[in-house]
Order: C-alpha cells, then structure tokens, then sequence
C-alpha cells in the first residue's frame, strides 16, 4: 500500500475499507446500495464526518450508475429527483451528528434541481438528472484532499506563529484525539492533515495521540496511520492527558490539541469524538493552544449553539466488549483471527455517547480550508469572511 485509503471510487464502483478490522487486516468491501452505505455508516465500517459523506453520496452514485431509479420506474424528470431525494433522506437518517453529511445532501439536491431540462424528452431528462448527481458527487470526493492540504498549510502556520511552547530548533509537539486523518476523508486529513504538514515541513517535534475508548479510533487508526507515515509519536490513554500537560508540557514542547469537528456551530460551539470537550479544559488549564480543524462542509450556520446539536448515542457493548486480533503465547499477534471479548459485567447499565460539545470559550482557532479564524474583540467567533454564501 502506497498511501492509505478509506475510499476507492470509480464511475460504477465504490469499494470502503472496513475499518473495524484495522489495524490488523485491509479488506476493503464493495459498496453499490445505499442500504448498503447505511448499514456501512451506522455499523462504523465508515467512520469520520468527512468520509461519511463521501460514501453516502458516492455509493448512490453507483446506485444511479447501474440503472436503479429505471428499475424504480423514475423515468421522468420529476420523478428522478424524488428518486434521488428518497434515497438521500434515508442515507441521511445513518448518523446524526455530523453535519458534513446533510451538507452533502442539500447540494446534491440543489445540484439535481438546478439541471436545465427544458424541452428534452423524459428519458433524456432524467440521464441529464442523472449524469449532474454522479459528477456532483465525484466533485465532493475530489475536492475533499485539496480541502485538507489546505487545512493541513492554515493549521501549520497558524501553531507555528502562536506556539506557547517550541523545541529549541522551533520545532511543536501536539496532541491529538480520535482519528481525522486519510481513513476520516478521502486523504490527508483535517487535524491529522496539519500534523501531516507539520511533518512534511520538518516542523515537527512529536504527535502524541490518545486512545479514544470506546471506539479507540485513536489506538485502532490514527496510530496506524502515524506509524505508516513515519511520524514520530506516541499514544496515551485519554486519562493520560492531564499528567502529560503536567508533567512533560515544556520538556516535549507541546503546544497545542489539534482535533476534528463533527459540526461547528454558528457561536463556534464544536461537537467532536467524546472526549474533546475534557481536553479543552486541560489544555486552558495548562496554557496549550486548543484548534479545531474543520472543513467548511463541517460548519453548521443554522444552528445557533451547542445546545443544539443532537448527540449520537451508541450501544452499550461499545463499552462492555472489544475486539482485537489475538496474541499468542510467544507474544506474536495472529492478525488473520479478529476476536471479540468481554472486558465487562455484561449486564452493567451504559451510557455511551458518541460526540460531546466543547463551548467556543475554550477554542483558541477553527483552521478551515478557507484559512483561520480565531475570536474578535468580543471574544465570539465569526464565519461571515470565510462563508460570506452561506451566512
Ligand atoms: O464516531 P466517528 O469515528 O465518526 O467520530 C469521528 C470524529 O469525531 C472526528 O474527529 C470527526 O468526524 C472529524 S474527521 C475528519
């Protein structure tokens, strides 16, 4: 493997790799429904706001690709956009928090509306409907790595001109949370995209990245990915944090938490990977920068705060088993044998919620492809430079 890929795609072909096998095995299956997008969403085979609503869009791409609305008897123009609606609502309802994915689904819509069919014949019509979604959700897939290596340059600059702390060379060291990297878009990544830059540029001193329990995203795949790109680095427990800031802040120069976003609200209020909010309130306490890296696709303008965000609530076996490839008794990790166990009373009550919100207080930037913005005089975020389209 040359680079990682969460997502292959070509016309009539879409193919996700299941990442609740990773770190230990690279199967990638074929996604061609959105019942099977869905079920690939929900079950977190696809995982990351940015990647969520790639497949979304991509595998009703292939859907339209193979003649689904002609079987579903959409052959006018009309009844091809309520297709295309229908299924779009429905690839909607696989996971709420992140709002890339709704994002996604109003411009696909806006895209079928907006095609000129005046005068065409009905099954003209309704491939010219066709054709507009397919390259429409290409475009979202394409553009996504430019939209991180423009992130990755934002994010890089902006640390290194605000660091609190830097090595003697002016090298930064950073925490990191979850994973945004190339398995959560279609590359590069959005924090991990600026510690990628960070790297790239020589500018880097060390990521340190936590586990990210339930789920370990962390441990599971952004651990994988900084091995595979030769980062130096170092995974904690998300209980470590605190004992990090404290005692090794200024001996490994670390100065900032970099993590993802699922949506940006219109105050800054960011809902991210459960966890983020109690590093937010680490890293004031211990004068650590605290960014936001989030494509513009991830901001959310019609919801005024935090309080507004609806957050995901997952099933208690998250929490109560895990699974992992086994280890023999010389210590040899059989990475062809995936096994679950229970790490848990199986009968505890649970609460796992997916995300938690971060109040904009305790954000110092929100890097977005469109460049950074940090709080005015007033000490509130304002998206209106960066979105003037959409404010
Ligand atoms: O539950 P997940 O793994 O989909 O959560 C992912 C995150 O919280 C990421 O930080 C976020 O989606 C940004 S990915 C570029």
């Amino acid at each position: 493997m040359s680079s990682l890929q969460a997502i292959r795609y070509r016309r009539g072909e879409l193919l996700v790799l299941d990442q609740l096998r990773l770190p230990h095995e690279h199967h990638y299956d074929p996604v061609s429904t959105s019942e099977e997008a869905f079920d690939c969403i929900r079950s977190m085979r696809v995982r990351g706001a940015p990647a969520i609503a790639i497949v979304a869009a991509l595998a009703h791409a292939v859907e339209l690709h193979s003649g689904a609305h002609l079987s579903s008897a959409a052959t006018t123009p009309d009844g091809t956009v309520a297709y295309i609606d229908s299924r779009l609502d429905y690839l909607y309802e696989s996971r709420p928090t992140a709002v890339d994915l709704g994002n996604a689904i109003t411009n696909l819509k806006n895209v079928v509306r907006d095609v000129d069919v005046q005068g065409q014949e009905a099954g003209a019509a309704s491939s010219k409907i066709v054709e507009a979604y397919i390259a429409a959700a290409e475009e979202i897939f394409r553009k996504d790595t430019d939209t991180n290596k423009s992130i990755g340059a934002h994010g890089a600059a902006w640390l290194l001109a605000n660091a609190p702390a830097k090595s003697a060379e002016g090298k930064v060291a950073v925490l990191t949370h979850c994973n945004t990297g190339s398995l959560a878009t279609s590359g590069h990544g959005t924090a991990l995209g600026i510690i990628r830059s960070l790297h790239q540029a020589g500018q880097l001193a060390h990521a340190f990245c936590t586990e990210t329990r339930p789920y370990n995203q962390g441990s599971r795949l952004t651990a994988f990915e900084l091995v595979f790109e030769k980062i130096p680095s170092t995974l904690i427990t998300d209980s470590m944090a605190g004992a990090l800031f404290n005692t090794r802040r200024e001996r490994d120069h670390i100065a900032a938490v970099i993590v993802g976003a699922d949506r940006v609200v219109r105050n800054g209020d960011t809902a991210n990977k459960i966890g983020t909010y109690a590093l937010s309130v680490l890293a004031r306490h211990h004068g650590v920068k605290f960014i936001v890296a989030a494509p513009t696709t991830s901001i959310d303008l019609r919801t005024e705060t935090g309080a507004g965000i609806k957050i995901e609530e997952r099933k208690p076996e998250e929490l109560t088993q895990i699974s992992g490839a086994v280890v023999g008794k010389d210590g040899k990790v059989d990475t062809s044998r995936t096994e679950r166990v229970a790490i848990a009373d199986q009968t505890i009550g649970v609460w796992n919620p997916a995300f938690d919100v971060t109040p904009a207080e305790l954000i110092d930037a929100v890097v977005t492809e469109k460049g950074v913005v940090t709080k005015g005089a007033d000490g509130k975020f304002d998206f209106r430079d960066i979105m003037p389209e959409r404010w």
